[in-house]
C-alpha cells in the first residue's frame, strides 16, 4: 500500500531551471482575474457556414485568495468561458460561477470551503464538519451538461449549479446527488433525453450508485447500487447499449479515516496495486450487477468509449501506470514545469460468459488525454475515431491528435510552443462519416501570452480558422457545444 499524496516525487529534469525563465507553458496556469464580453474576435480563416451555437467551457481560472494557494489544478475557482460562433464570427465572453465556495471566498478574503486538494479548516470540529455537512464545495471547474432546456456545470461533488447559457449567470443548484461523491462525466440516455451518472455514499455501509435525472426534474432515480468495503476513486464511468461500466482502478478511501485524518480530500485516498484495476457490468434496465472482472492495476480519469461486439464488453480508457498523475497535477510542480505522466489509449475486452478480461495498449504510441469522440452518433457503439490531446515532448499537452482505431494511426495537429487544449468534435449537420466535422481547441500561445480559439477539420486536422481571444485562458478541463 502507497501513501498517494506522499509519494516520493518525480526525478528532477535533467536540464537546471535557467534563471529567468523563457515563455512557456507554465504561463497556463496563471490565475485570470478578468471577466469579459467582446462581441467579435479577431479570426484568421474561414469557419464553415453551418458552424453555429456556442462552444461553453469550464475550468479553474484563480488558485489564490488573498495570500492563501489553492493547492491542485483541480482546485482554482470555475469560469466559464462561452465562445459563440454565428455568421461567420466568434464572440467571446467569460464570467466565474457565483458558487457558495467562491462568494465565500470573496467575502471573508480567505478560502472557506474544501477543495479536491485544498482545505482551509483548522480545528478537528470544522474538519469532521466538512466531510459531513453541506460545507462541501460546489465549485463546478470540470464539466458541464446540457440537460433539456438547463445548463449545468460540475465537479465531483453533490452539488451541480445551473447557469445561464447567455449571460453565464449562475442561477442555482441543479439538483443534489444520491451520494457525498459524484463524477462530472454523465452520459446521456438516448431513449429518455435523461442524464445518467454516478454517485458514492459513504458513511458505515458504503454504496456505489448510478442515477437518472430526466430533463426536467430536480430529482434523481436510482438505477442501479452495489455495496463497497473501500470505494475508488471514480472520475468518470462507460455505457453500453445494455450496461453501465465501472472500473475501479485500485486508488481507494477507506471512509472511516475521513472525518479524523484532517487531509483534504483526494489525499485520503491510497494507490493499493495488489487490488488490481476491477471492472462491474451493471444492467441498465434492471440496475443488476455482473462481475467484478479483474485485471491488472492502472489508472485513469477518463473513459474513452464502450460498446458490446460478439459477447464482450469493450472499454477504451486514458490509462496511467499508477496513480501518480494525481500528484503531477499539484500547482506547485505544474508552476515550476516538473514533469507529468502521460496516459496511452488502453482497451479492455471483457468476455462476459467466461469472465476472462485482456488489457491492450491500442497504439505503440497511443498518448492520449481529454478525449472527444463522435458522441451523438458512437456513445455506446462500435467507432472509429477518438480525438484529444497528448504531451509530445515539451511537457505539457502540446499536439491534437485524432486516432483512427481501424487502422491504428495518428494524425497530429501542432502549432510551434503552443497548446491545446480538449478538442470538442462538432459533427457537421446530416453527416455520413463518423469524422465529418469540426475540432475546437482553445491553445494557450505563451510566445504572445494570449490564447486562441483553433477550429480544425476533425478528419484531416487541418487548421480551418483561428479566433485570437484578448488574454490567456487558463488551463482547463472540459466543454460542450450547444446548438444555441
Ligand atoms: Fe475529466
Amino acid at each position: 500500500m502507497t501513501d498517494v499524496a506522499r509519494r516520493p516525487p518525480h526525478p528532477p529534469p535533467t536540464a537546471p531551471t535557467p534563471a529567468i525563465a523563457p515563455a512557456s507553458y507554465v504561463d497556463g496556469f496563471r490565475s485570470l482575474e478578468d471577466e469579459t464580453r467582446i462581441e467579435e474576435l479577431s479570426l484568421e480563416g474561414k469557419l464553415p457556414e453551418w458552424l453555429r451555437g456556442s462552444l461553453i467551457r469550464t475550468g479553474p481560472a484563480k488558485w489564490e485568495v488573498g495570500a492563501q494557494q489553492m493547492r491542485h489544478w483541480f482546485d482554482g475557482f470555475a469560469m466559464l468561458h462561452r465562445f459563440g460562433f454565428e455568421a461567420g464570427k466568434v464572440s467571446y465572453a467569460s464570467r466565474f460561477l457565483e458558487t457558495r465556495a467562491y462568494r465565500a471566498a470573496k467575502q471573508n478574503g480567505e478560502i472557506t470551503y474544501s477543495e479536491f486538494a485544498t482545505d482551509p479548516c483548522r480545528s478537528l470540529f470544522s474538519r469532521i464538519f466538512s466531510v459531513f455537512s453541506p460545507k462541501i464545495s460546489d465549485n463546478a471547474n470540470v464539466n458541464l451538461v446540457e440537460l433539456g432546456e438547463r445548463f449545468i456545470a460540475m465537479t465531483e461533488t453533490p452539488i451541480p449549479v445551473e447557469f445561464d447559457p447567455e449571460t453565464l449567470a449562475t442561477t442555482g443548484v441543479a439538483y443534489e446527488a444520491p451520494g457525498i461523491l459524484t463524477t462530472a462525466h454523465p452520459h446521456l440516455d438516448r431513449a429518455t433525453g435523461s442524464v445518467l451518472n454516478y454517485a458514492a455514499k459513504l458513511g458505515p455501509r458504503n454504496r456505489y450508485r448510478f442515477f437518472r435525472l430526466p430533463p426536467e426534474a430536480s430529482k434523481p432515480e436510482l438505477i442501479a447500487e452495489l455495496g463497497v468495503r473501500e470505494p475508488a476513486y471514480m472520475h468518470s464511468f462507460g455505457l453500453t447499449e445494455r450496461w453501465l461500466v465501472l472500473v475501479e482502478f485500485p486508488l481507494v478511501v477507506n471512509p472511516i479515516s475521513l472525518p479524523l485524518s484532517g487531509r483534504p480530500y483526494i489525499e485520503n485516498f491510497r494507490w493499493k496495486p495488489e487490488r488490481g484495476t476491477r471492472l462491474t457490468l451493471f444492467d441498465r434496465s434492471t440496475g443488476k450487477a455482473t462481475g467484478p472482472f479483474e485485471t491488472d492495476a492502472c489508472f485513469a480519469f477518463h473513459h474513452v468509449n464502450s460498446y458490446e461486439q460478439d459477447g464482450e464488453v469493450v472499454v477504451d480508457v486514458c490509462a496511467y501506470e499508477d496513480a501518480t498523475i494525481v500528484n503531477d497535477l499539484y500547482m506547485e510542480r505544474l508552476r515550476a514545469g516538473a514533469p507529468v505522466a502521460d496516459s496511452e489509449l488502453r482497451r479492455f475486452r471483457i468476455k462476459v460468459e467466461t469472465g476472462a478480461v485482456t488489457s491492450e495498449a491500442l497504439l505503440d504510441d497511443g498518448r492520449l488525454e481529454l478525449p472527444r469522440i463522435n458522441y451523438g452518433r458512437c456513445n455506446e457503439r462500435p467507432y472509429r475515431y477518438a480525438w484529444g490531446v497528448r504531451n509530445a515532448g515539451s511537457g505539457w499537452f502540446d499536439t491534437v491528435v485524432r486516432v483512427d482505431l481501424e487502422s491504428r494511426t495518428t494524425k497530429a495537429w501542432s502549432e510551434e510552443g503552443c497548446f491545446p487544449g480538449e478538442p470538442v468534435f462538432v459533427a457537421a449537420p446530416g453527416a455520413t462519416e463518423e469524422s465529418q466535422g469540426v475540432l475546437i481547441s482553445v491553445v494557450f500561445d505563451p510566445g504572445k501570452g494570449t490564447s486562441f480559439l483553433a477550429v480544425l477539420d476533425a478528419g484531416t486536422l487541418n487548421e480551418l480558422a483561428r479566433a485570437e481571444a484578448p488574454h490567456h485562458i487558463p488551463f482547463g478541463f472540459h466543454g460542450q457545444f450547444a446548438q444555441r
